[in-house]
This record gives structure tokens, sequence and C-alpha cells, in this order.
């Protein structure tokens, strides 16, 4: 049987981890980002899409491509979560599972990033457990395409 694809999609300044911030990100980079889901995928038996992007418009475009191609999105929307209806709209109208992760737990930092319009969409968000929460998405992901089954 075709294992069923997942796209993990990553938006702006997610490529300066390690450099961006440590003491609140961490010292990983997006390429020990990517290592953790591929691990976790071949774990779970998925395929995944793995990609980052600065360009909001960009995001919206490969949000839109998983229409008929993917089976969920797991996205850490980074800022454009905080400010991006357009992504919002491109989630509403892909019809796909989607879970949010953040590295960092948006609650406990500044009051403008307590508020995401993609939770909005999302089947279930994951913050503050650092790129491990891209680990759990991915589990969570895998469970709710088996149970769509
Ligand atoms: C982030 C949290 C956002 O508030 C921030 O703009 C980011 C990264 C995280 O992974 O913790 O760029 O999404």
């Amino acid at each position: 049987m075709k294992r069923p694809l997942i796209a993990v999609l990553n938006g702006p300044n997610l490529n300066m981890l390690g450099l961006r911030q440590p003491e609140i990100y961490g010292h990983a980079t997006l390429d020990d980002v990517e290592q953790v889901c591929i691990q976790a995928a071949e774990r779970l038996d998925v395929a995944i899409d793995f990609r980052q992007t600065n360009g909001e418009g960009e995001l919206v475009s490969w949000v839109q491509e998983c229409r008929g191609r993917a089976s969920g999105i797991v996205i850490n929307p980074a800022a454009y979560g905080h400010t991006s209806i357009a992504l919002l709209d491109a989630l509403h109208a892909v019809d796909l599972p989607i879970i949010e992760v953040h590295i960092s737990n948006i609650h406990r930092r500044e009051p403008f990033r307590h508020h995401t319009y993609v939770s909005q969409v999302a089947s279930g968000v994951i913050c503050g457990l650092g790129i491990r929460g891209y680990a759990h998405a991915l589990q969570a992901m895998a469970d709710i395409i088996e149970d769509e089954g």
C-alpha cells in the first residue's frame, strides 16, 4: 500500500534556527528539524515533503498544492500564524487535517503571539516542546489519517 504523504511546511525565519535567539529556540538548525521529521516518518511509515519559505505567498501556494496530493499538513507558520488571513483561507480551502507546531511556548511570550489564525483550522496545536514537537505532530497526524482510513 502507498504511504500517506504529510506536508511539513515551515514559515519565515525558521531557516535561521540555530542562529536565531537560541535562548528561545535552542541550538538546533532547520536541518536538525528535518532529520527529526525524517526519523519520525520512517517509524510511522509515512512519506513527508519538508519545506521552508520566507514568503507568505509561497506558503499559501504550497498549502494550495497539498489539495489532492497530501493526506495532511503539519505547519509551523512562524509569524504568519499571527498575521495571515490569506494563510488561514488557504488552509480552509485544502480541506485536509492540519496540525500547528511552534517550537517555543507562544503562550508564555508576548501577548501578540498568543493568538494564531492557524489555530482556528487546526485539529491540534503543539507548542513549547522544542523541535521534538514536530515528531509529536507527525505521530498525531498519522493517527488522524489512520482513523479517517
Ligand atoms: C514560532 C513562534 C512564532 O511566534 C515566531 O514568530 C516564530 C517561531 C515557534 O516555532 O516558536 O517565528 O512559530
